[in-house]
């Protein structure tokens, strides 16, 4: 009875995480950001004036259903918070009270009062509560969204690049606003009679704004106003592209470690030295498909091969009965080695996780890894001698 209370706990937890790759979790993730975003345009639209009351009544049913769904979730966090790795040693009660008041779990408590404020009427009549709840439930979204751990993440790991481009960024800010200060205290007193008084300017044109509230009257100060535009342009193109490769790189880790995780399913791959093993990780995609999906078409040509890590597909070829292949086994290896046109159509029957290897890749690894294409040949090799036995047996 503990075992399974502890297994469901741990399932909940594994669901609820926000970098789970579990189906479930994943599920959960789409219903959870379509019930927010239907919950901030219910709260959006209760701000608008002259609303029908009937409209009314809509939006205040899904501002409780949706604050009712984050009770649920709130009460499935607590109770399964004791799971979480970082609270490990602690006693359920204490794991749960750390949670509790941790700012993911006084986010989720933040998320959920919208429907005692409603139980006092209507969400139109809450206008100006409806306003917090906006900001509450996209300080939630913020919470769990991967975006958000992505960005955070992308930010430490760049932070010494990031810092360096700050510096040059206030230097030439301080610099600038103080010559224009200099230039344009005569004839403006106002924005620019002192140098913290002109950095306003200064942030609005280095950051390429232009309000245009604030502009250099004198040829000199128009001369700084120009070069600091240019420099501004300089200052966030560098910004932008050390946040791209920063993404794109956490992206490729994430990426491998999902690969990783699938690998170690396939025992073709774990027989592999652990050197060979990340170079093939690095090659492969996850992908997941839902079932009766077709992956491969028979005549369509074939640009990879899929490697089974999870679930099961039937290959359906045309004079031969159905074979059905599962976790471990692959398929779309015979258009790559043979480099003809696909010879069956290979369908899902099951949610099925799969890895791909593209071509190219494949011709890479064939010199890098033999003894892995050799097992690929050799099963190939079995594959065709069946189908022609096949064809035998049932003429066309
Ligand atoms: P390909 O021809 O690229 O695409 C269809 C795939 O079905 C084929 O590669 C093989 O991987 C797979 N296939 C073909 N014949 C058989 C068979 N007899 N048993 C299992 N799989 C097969």
């Amino acid at each position: 009875m503990v075992a399974t209370g502890t297994t469901t706990r741990a399932r909940i937890y594994a669901i609820l995480r926000h970098n789970s790759f579990l189906p479930g979790g994943r599920r959960w993730r789409s219903f959870h950001l379509l019930a927010l975003g239907a919950g901030l345009l219910a709260v959006a639209l209760s701000t608008v004036d002259k609303l029908p009351t009937r409209l009314d009544a809509v939006l205040t049913a899904t501002v409780v259903i949706v604050a009712g769904i984050f009770f649920a979730e709130y009460v499935a966090r607590l109770w399964s918070a004791p799971e979480a790795v970082r609270y490990s040693g602690l006693s359920d009660g204490a794991a749960r009270l750390r949670w509790a008041c941790s700012i993911s779990g006084l986010v989720g408590l933040l998320a959920i009062v919208p429907a005692f404020v409603i139980t006092t009427g209507s969400i139109k009549a809450n206008s100006e509560a409806s306003a917090v709840f906006c900001i509450l439930w996209i300080l939630k979204l913020g919470m769990y969204a991967p975006a958000m751990s992505t960005l955070g993440r992308v930010i430490s790991n760049e932070r010494a690049t990031l810092s360096s481009v700050l510096v040059i960024f206030i230097i030439i800010l301080v610099a600038a606003s103080t010559a224009t200060h200099l230039l344009e205290r005569g004839a403006q007193p106002e924005p620019f009679g002192s140098i913290p008084a002109a950095l306003w300017w200064g942030v609005v044109t280095l950051t390429t704004t232009g309000y245009g509230d604030v502009v250099p009257h004198t040829v000199g100060g128009r001369m700084v106003g120009s070069v600091v535009m240019v420099c501004g342009i300089l200052v966030l193109a560098l910004m932008t592209g050390i946040l791209a490769t920063g993404f794109s790189e956490e992206e490729r880790r994430r990426e491998y470690l999902r690969v990783w995780d699938q690998v170690t399913k396939v025992p073709m791959f774990t027989e592999l030295g652990t050197v060979t093993l990340s170079e093939i990780v690095s090659k492969l995609r996850v992908r997941h498909y839902p079932p009766r999906i077709v992956v491969v078409r028979r005549d369509e040509p074939g640009d990879a091969m899929f490697f089974i890590s999870e679930g099961e597909v039937e290959v359906r070829l045309p004079r031969h009965a159905p074979v059905r292949l599962g976790q471990g086994g692959f398929f779309g290896e015979m258009a790559l080695l043979d480099r003809l046109p696909r010879n069956a159509t290979v369908v899902t029957t099951q949610p099925t996780t799969l890895l791909v290897l593209y071509a190219s890749d494949f011709y890479a690894i064939a010199a890098h890894i033999p003894s892995l294409v050799a097992a690929v040949e050799k099963e190939a090799r079995r594959r065709r001698l069946a189908n022609e036995d096949a064809a035998k047996v049932i003429p066309k």
